[in-house]
């Protein structure tokens, strides 16, 4: 089976700011709370005429620049996404006829923070098995619209923003450099840990479930970070495992932004250097399936992912849902 590459990366952020001195104004909390407990200093917010499928397509559009593939090209859209632009029909429909990628079959997946890491591994399976050629991946996330301002202990963690990827057959397989595998995880068990109740088919989005902010995001945020810890300690080891590699062996941590405390704790466990881990949270804060493409197209545009550098991967999200990958650059 061919080994699937990373051929282009992009990421957009919109440019409306958020500090903690602007939350401080709006909840009880204060900079130094935040930063202390989260690592976030401020957090980007989507203009308010633009939807999560507006930002995928800038993000969409660096990765296909970089990559020299344009849109015709493209076999397959992937959308990781919790924030769509409606229920129905997809943020990855709506991305296609944006990018007019005419010949691509496209759908979003639902794995919250995990969105943009189980698109990858989903679309790498797809890339393998040689029934595609072009496969874009994007987590795209507008988050500000479905926080409860009034509600400090969500309200200061979340972020918009939209990151992206282009996959294509290894031209060199026998180089090994590309997706070397993929580990995803899941427990539905966990699923009250972190919800948007309101809106689905349990609870249609009534005046009533909208006065009771059924509508916006509700987190036992304790216990994920409990389980987060856990989840991206086994599921690196398990990565690393399945190549016979060592946490000494690691030259890039790329994951998911959701505090700076779970992934030093992660880091720590793991016996991976801090410094090995790119970060960005304390500038978008958490950007859910957004952040992982967006931190990786950061660490490739400064030049730091060499030829051949081992890349782990991972995330965690509502579900809850995890996983992670190794990717030999
Ligand atoms: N400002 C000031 N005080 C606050 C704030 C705030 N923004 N938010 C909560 N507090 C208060 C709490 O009310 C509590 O007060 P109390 O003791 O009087 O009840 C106190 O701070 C301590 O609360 P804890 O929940 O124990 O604080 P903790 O150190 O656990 O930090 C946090 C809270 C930052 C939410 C942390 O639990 C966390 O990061 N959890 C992970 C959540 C997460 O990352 N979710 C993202 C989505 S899922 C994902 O991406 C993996």
């Amino acid at each position: 089976m061919a080994c699937t590459q990373i051929i282009g990366t992009g990421s957009y952020a919109p440019s409306r700011v958020i500090t903690n001195q602007e939350l401080e104004q709006r909840v009880e909390t204060s900079d130094a709370w935040i930063r202390e407990r989260t690592g976030i200093q401020e957090r980007r917010q989507a203009a308010p005429d633009e939807a999560t499928s507006d930002m995928a397509v800038q993000a969409a559009r660096r990765a296909l620049d970089m990559a020299g593939v344009a849109p015709e090209e493209l076999d397959l859209i992937v959308v990781g996404t919790i924030t769509a632009d409606m229920p129905m029909p997809s943020c990855a429909a709506f991305v296609q006829a944006k990018l007019g990628a005419r010949r691509a079959f496209a759908f979003d997946v639902g794995a919250a923070c995990a969105g943009s890491l189980y698109a990858m591994s989903v679309a790498d399976q797809f890339v393998r098995s040689g029934q595609v050629r072009r496969a874009l991946v994007i987590g795209a996330e507008l988050l500000t619209r479905v926080v409860d301002w009034e509600d400090r202990n969500t309200s200061v963690l979340f972020g918009d923003g939209a990151g992206a990827m282009v996959l294509s057959p290894s031209p060199t397989p026998e180089d090994g450099r590309g997706i070397l595998s993929t580990h995803l995880h899941s427990d539905g068990t966990l699923a009250e840990l972190l919800t948007i109740p309101g809106g689905g088919s349990r609870t249609p989005m009534t005046e009533e479930a909208v006065r009771a902010k059924l509508n916006t995001l509700k987190m036992n945020g304790r216990e994920v970070f409990r389980v987060a810890v856990r989840s991206l300690v086994e599921a690196t080891q398990e990565a690393l495992a399945a190549h016979g590699l060592t946490p000494g062996q690691v030259d890039h941590v790329i994951a998911h932004q959701a505090n700076a405390r779970i992934l030093e704790a992660a880091l720590e466990r793991l016996e991976i250097p801090r410094d090995k881990c790119w970060l960005n949270l304390h500038k978008y804060g958490n950007t859910s399936s957004a952040s992982l493409p967006m931190t990786l197209d950061e660490a490739h545009r400064a030049g730091r992912l060499k030829r051949g550098d081992v890349i782990a991967m991972m995330a965690i999200g509502a579900g809850m849902t995890w996983g992670s990958a190794v990717v030999r650059w």
